[in-house]
Formats: structure tokens, C-alpha cells, sequence
């Protein structure tokens, strides 16, 4: 019977000489490949935002190409948010999910992929949104909640920890806040609040003067260092029982606060590109020419160096596709056989609405 059914499709696809869309399934590997592969080259193609992570394979159907062989794969998959910023350039797999307790968000996108010897990426188009507080406080009730990244306390959290991370970094020149791309806020003991932001390498040296600070220019160019940094403010309000010469307790209330930074800096894009050239160019030659990419005054912002070939500098980004942030709306039943694939979290919800 099974086989028989096999020939009857075998017949039908031999009978079709154009593009005929295959049975697929959800639980193939190959597609499960491709669909990795494939947001490897998504992740690649933005330029801010967080690294997505694959939770399932949701749906997906695969054209022969007729023409130029290969074939395309037209894959619906179920992705989240992890901690990592694009910025990092990380492959995905090495980036942790974003948990409950800081602001997880999902999404669906729609990707078409030719595959020959090689995955490649055609477009995509990603819709993602938070998970909703009230699903994250239903599991638990003391997790950080997401605050409006403008609101002046959010800014001022920002503020605060960029003036820690420049105090205490080793890097000669003072940066800049870029963008805040996360906020929350949680009740301890006083508030917290926690921030996620992106920073600039500017042309002053750290020391210099506040004044001079304040009005730095960032380091407009293909070369100026980037970073992520994640912070926290802190503000407990303590009683303290004062005991004083006479004998006699007082209480008073004492405010203390503390402010947390973490920040990685990134090597610009252009330079690793530029790396390579270099490295190109010196496996030809005796000389090695070892270029320094430390910015620390402006008029070092000539580059002697010629521009790196076409064939190392990065595709141009965002190109491909899109990422927006919209609400969930009710999604069609899959198609292909096994599928959705199992979810590979589901972040401890009660009502799985990944
Ligand atoms: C920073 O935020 C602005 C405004 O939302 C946005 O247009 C820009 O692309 C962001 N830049 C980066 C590097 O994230
Ligand atoms: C790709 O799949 C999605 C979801 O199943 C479907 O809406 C869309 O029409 C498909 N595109 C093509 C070209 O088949
Ligand atoms: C690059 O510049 C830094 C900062 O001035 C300096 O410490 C380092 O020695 C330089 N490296 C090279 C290879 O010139």
C-alpha cells in the first residue's frame, strides 16, 4: 500500500516537469538545517536588535528548481529573542534565550532559502512581540517588568552606568550612549531598574574634562568600536537602629544605592574585514603591515590604508529582509507532515502561546 502510494507520487512528480512542491516534513533533518543555517543568515543580515534563536520549525515546503537546480524552501519558523545583541555577530547557538526574568520575546518568520551545495538566504520577514507580563507574573510574580525606554528614570539608569563602565574601563577613549534597547523594573527592597543599551567609541581620551565630554563627537567612521552593555540601579531604603551615647534607640531611614554595569566591545566590522585583506595581501608579500585600530585622537582618523577588496568587505546589511514588532495574529494550521517540530523552550509558561 505504502509503496504504491510512493509510486503514485513518484509518478506525479515525473509527470509535472515544472516546479513541483515535495512533501516535506518537520522532522527531517536536512530541513531542520536549513532552517538553522538560515537564521545563522538572518541574524547576519541585521544590523541592531538581539540574536534570535530557533525554538521549532513550524511549517515548510520545498520547489525543485527546475531551472538552476536546487532548490527553494519556503520555511515558516518559530523564533525568540536571546541575551545577545546583534552587535556581537555570535552564532546564535552560543546565545542564551532570553529567560522570564528578562523580558523574553518571540516571534514567527517567514524564510525563503536556495539550497544547492550551499544554504543561501533569498528573504525573510519576522514578526516579533514581548510575552505578555501578565503570562510572565502568572509563573513569576517578583520577575522584572518591562518599563517604556524613554521614560527620564530609564535614561537616567543609562546614564549612570555608561559614567561606572567609563570610569573603570582600561579602553582610552570615552563612550557614548548609542541606544537603549531594553528596561525593566522590579520592586526589591526599593526599585530596581535595569537597562540594556548599546555604546559608542568617541574621538576624547576618557580623561578628558567633563565639559569637553559632554560635547564629544562620536567617532562617525567604519572604525570606531561599539559595545553592549547591561546595567542596574539599585535604590534600598534601610532602617537603621541608631544607638546613641544615652542609651536611647532611634530609627532612621538611609537610602543606599548601587549601580551595575557590564559592557563587551566589539571590533568594528570594517577592521576584521580589513584583517583579512591585510592577511590576503601578506601571505603575497614579505612585509607585514600591522595596522593599529585604537582611535585615540581625532587627526589619527586618516587611514592609510586602501580599502579592503570587494570581495572581503560585508554584504551590505538588512537587505534581505525585515523584522517588526506587531502583534500575534492567528496563524494557519502547517501543512507538511510532523509538523510544528517540538518547541525547544517554552521559557517555563503555563500556557505555551510561543
Ligand atoms: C538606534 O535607535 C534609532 C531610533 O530608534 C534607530 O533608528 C537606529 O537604527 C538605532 N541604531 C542602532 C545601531 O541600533
Ligand atoms: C510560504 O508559506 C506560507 C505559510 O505556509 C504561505 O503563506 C506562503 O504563501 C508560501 N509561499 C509560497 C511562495 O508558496
Ligand atoms: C595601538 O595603540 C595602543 C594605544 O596607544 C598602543 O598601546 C599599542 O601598543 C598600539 N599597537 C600597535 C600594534 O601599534
Amino acid at each position: 500500500m505504502s509503496v504504491y502510494l510512493l509510486v503514485l507520487f513518484l509518478a506525479v512528480l515525473l509527470h509535472d516537469g515544472k516546479a513541483t512542491i515535495e512533501l516535506q516534513s518537520c522532522s527531517n533533518p536536512d530541513a531542520v538545517r536549513v532552517a538553522e543555517e538560515a537564521l545563522e543568515q538572518i541574524n547576519h543580515d541585521r544590523t541592531d536588535g538581539y540574536i534570535l534563536t530557533l525554538n521549532r520549525l513550524y511549517d515548510l515546503s520545498r520547489t525543485p528548481n527546475q531551472e538552476k537546480g536546487g532548490s527553494v524552501y519556503n520555511l515558516t519558523i518559530d523564533v525568540l529573542e536571546t541575551q545577545c545583541h546583534s552587535f556581537s555577530r555570535k552564532p546564535w547557538k552560543q546565545c542564551e534565550v532570553r529567560e522570564l526574568s528578562n523580558i523574553p520575546v518571540y516571534g514567527e518568520c517567514q524564510v525563503y532559502v536556495h539550497v544547492d551545495a550551499k544554504v543561501k538566504l533569498q528573504s525573510y520577514f519576522c514578526a516579533l512581540r514581548e510575552v505578555p507580563a501578565t503570562a510572565v507574573l502568572h509563573v513569576c510574580p517578583d520577575c522584572p517588568t518591562a518599563d517604556n525606554l524613554n521614560e527620564p528614570v530609564i535614561k537616567e539608569t543609562a546614564q549612570l552606568s555608561l559614567q561606572k563602565f567609563n570610569k573603570e574601563s582600561q579602553l582610552a577613549n570615552y563612550f557614548t550612549l548609542e541606544n537603549i534597547t531594553k528596561a525593566s523594573l522590579q520592586w526589591v527592597i526599593g526599585p530596581a531598574y535595569f537597562v540594556e543599551f548599546t555604546i559608542l567609541e568617541t574621538v576624547c581620551s576618557k580623561e578628558a574634562d567633563v565639559t569637553v565630554l559632554t560635547h564629544c563627537p562620536p567617532m562617525n567612521c567604519q572604525f570606531a568600536h561599539r559595545g553592549f552593555c547591561k546595567g542596574s540601579h539599585v535604590t534600598l531604603e534601610e532602617t537603621f537602629i541608631i544607638t546613641n551615647p544615652v542609651g536611647k534607640d532611634a530609627s532612621s531611614f538611609q537610602k543606599r544605592e548601587s549601580v551595575d554595569v557590564k559592557c563587551e566591545i566589539y571590533e568594528p566590522q570594517a577592521s576584521t574585514a580589513e584583517e583579512q585583506a591585510h592577511a590576503k595581501a601578506a601571505s603575497g608579500h614579505l612585509e607585514h603591515h600591522q595596522h593599529n585600530h585604537t582611535h585615540l585622537h581625532p587627526h589619527e582618523h586618516v587611514h592609510s590604508v586602501t580599502q579592503a577588496t570587494d570581495s572581503t568587505i560585508p554584504n551590505p546589511k538588512g537587505h534581505l529582509g525585515r523584522i517588526v514588532f506587531e502583534p500575534a495574529s492567528p496563524r494557519s494550521a502547517p501543512t507538511a507532515s510532523s509538523c510544528p517540530a517540538a518547541r525547544r523552550h517554552n521559557l517555563g509558561l503555563r500556557n505555551p502561546l510561543l
